[in-house]
């Protein structure tokens, strides 16, 4: 009986709280899943940065697929790039008492205040894909995501073995490797982490420069307009290390326009192995596909479900990734579904 009334207040906090969101912060409407479940009368409020890729819409989808699949009741709301939009929403997340938080930063910095809010509403945070800096680490009961350190690192990898003779001439030929990166979003855990993997790999490698490092915010269309910028100043671009798949098509585009080759006068490693991305490695126009994993929905709300039981969680968890060369056998990849 209590638990009915308790299910009955926590929907129709719910019908309000979207009804409000909806004004606030653009809330994506809620997917019917094919196998929807029992009601387990958990609601989690999930804050996605918005829909800038291929590999947001997935995860969207995949977050909103498991929690219908284990009748968690899952409030969206859609952040659309801005950081304001997504406090505006934790904050409507804890004045309607969802059982859980769970949240993508789009930056590293500027949570402190609205966590401490959440635990003095004794709402669990859990932080997903991207990370945070909060001065108190417990503000928040754990992070699962990618770990886009060895993401940049993985690609270092590759652009030192890539161009082992290169280097090795170097000596006598004083040629440097000339390297682009298109950065992703400034101030997200991802992007800095991607940049500090790579550079951390190519440091003591001095015949490796950076000539050109700007962010195109993870839009394909941006990665476009950088590519038409980085190819009127230099003529000798050797490699492009993309933060992600939708910034490399666009900036392979562009080296077409120009002429070139991608992926045969320009070497490109993309982050991300969408299947546009996995496409153009077969085609031989990306040399290295690195994955970042898009598919965490269920265990985001494997993690949701045992905060709401009160449980401690792992403080850091992350998810299988892999590295898709040139060299490899390409058609044993799977269709990768976003
Ligand atoms: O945070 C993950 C990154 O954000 C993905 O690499 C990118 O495609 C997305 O938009």
């Amino acid at each position: 009986m209590i638990h009915d009334k308790n299910r009955i207040r926590k929907l129709f906090r719910i019908i309000i709280f979207t009804i409000l969101t909806s004004c606030l912060v653009g809330c994506g409407a809620q997917k019917k899943s094919f196998s929807q479940a029992e009601d387990s009368g958990i609601i989690v409020g999930f804050s996605q940065i918005g829909a800038e890729s291929a590999w947001r819409t997935c995860n969207t989808r995949s977050v909103q697929d498991a929690a219908a699949e284990r009748g968690v009741q899952l409030v969206y709301a859609n952040a659309e790039q801005k950081q304001e939009n997504q406090i505006k929403a934790l904050r409507s997340f804890i004045a309607y008492q969802v059982d859980v938080i769970a949240f993508i930063p789009i930056v590293t910095d500027g949570w402190d205040n609205v966590l401490q809010e959440a635990r003095d509403a004794g709402i669990p945070v859990l932080v997903t894909d991207r990370k945070i800096d909060v001065a108190d680490q417990s503000l928040y009961a754990g992070f699962i995501g990618t770990d886009s350190l060895k993401e940049g690192r993985d690609a270092g990898l590759f652009i030192l073995n890539k161009f082992k003779d290169k280097r090795e001439r170097f000596a006598e030929t004083n040629e440097y490797i000339n390297i682009v990166e298109l950065f992703g979003t400034e101030g997200s855990s991802v992007a800095i982490g991607r940049a500090e993997g790579f550079r951390e790999v190519l440091k003591g490698h001095p015949e490796f420069r950076i000539v050109y490092s700007k962010s195109g915010d993870f839009l394909r269309s941006k990665g476009y307009e950088l590519a038409v910028e980085f190819l009127g100043m230099y003529d000798d671009i050797d490699a492009i290390f993309s933060h992600n798949d939708g910034m490399s098509l666009g900036a392979i585009e562009a080296i077409e326009e120009r002429g070139l080759r991608p992926g045969t006068d320009i070497v490109i490693v993309t982050i991300d192995a969408q299947q546009a991305a996995i496409d153009a490695l077969r085609a031989g126009k990306v040399n290295c596909v690195i994955e970042c994993n898009p598919k965490t929905g269920p265990e985001i709300i494997k993690l949701a479900e045992r905060l709401a039981a009160g449980e401690n969680i792992p403080r850091l968890q992350y998810v299988h990734e892999e590295v898709f060369y040139e060299t490899d056998d390409l058609s044993l990849i799977e269709p990768r579904g976003y």
